[in-house]
């Protein structure tokens, strides 16, 4: 067993009610969600445009549940401070945005927060051999980021396989965290790969009852993980 071996649900804000994020927010709560997914997005690194650092200082003040932050913006170290100011416990970068990713993961460490590297589906594991020692979370992508409400891309399990492999053989202590086309119908098998978060916009807040939608994600993941050989 690993020290990261239990589940965590990280509903992502994306595909929340902006004008009401107070409430939602309530909502997954209910359902126990332990962290919450928040999508920062820049229209370089990815083709949308979403929402910054005013928006995580007021998710800050509204909630004590941890803040996850997923930059998807070119050279997130020039960020990387305020977003932690701002109330970020967690801050996620992709090891395509920056030509000095052990440099901004370390930069995220001191500044006070945990640090999270993440690949987009057509980035191998491999390029992650340097810094593994270095982060405490690892992001797979399982869909080509920018959007919510996209199909899971299937590959992202032998990625997940790969560095849960690679956490058992070498005793790492990351969180593996799995992004995009989450849901009810997937969650049983990305908890025997490996994952340990999972993060789920359309399948939670889309749901008739987000509340219930987060305990039955945590309840299939947890047993599917009780089983995990
Ligand atoms: C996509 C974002 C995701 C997104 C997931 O670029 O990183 O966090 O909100 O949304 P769903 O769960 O709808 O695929
Ligand atoms: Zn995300």
């Amino acid at each position: 067993m690993t020290r990261y071996a239990r589940i965590e649900i990280a509903p992502s804000i994306l595909a929340a009610d902006f004008s009401n994020l107070g409430a939602e927010i309530r909502k997954v709560e209910k359902g126990g969600a332990e962290v919450l997914h928040v999508d920062v997005m820049d229209g370089r690194f990815v083709p949308n445009i979403s929402i910054g650092i005013p928006v995580v200082a007021c998710l800050r003040k509204a909630t004590r549940t941890p803040l996850d932050t997923h930059l998807m913006i070119v050279e997130p170290e020039k960020f990387i401070a305020e977003f932690i100011k701002a109330g970020s416990n967690r801050v996620l970068i992709h090891q395509e945005a920056t030509a000095h990713l052990d440099r901004a993961l370390t930069m995220i460490r001191e500044h006070g927060a945990e640090a999270g590297v993440v690949i987009n589906p057509a980035t191998p594991v491999a390029t992650l051999s340097e810094v593994l020692d270095k982060v405490d979370t690892v992001l797979v992508m399982s869909v080509n980021p920018g959007f919510g409400g996209q199909k899971f891309i299937p590959g992202a399990l032998e990625k997940i396989r790969q560095l849960d492999q690679w956490r058992s053989r070498y005793n790492g202590s990351f969180r593996i965290e799995v992004d995009g086309g989450v849901d009810l119908g997937n969650a049983v098998s990305l908890a025997q790969a490996g994952v340990n978060t999972f993060v789920a916009g359309t399948s939670i807040f889309g749901a008739t009852d987000p509340a219930a939608a987060t305990r039955q994600m945590r309840k299939l993941a947890s047993e599917a993980l009780s089983t995990k050989v």
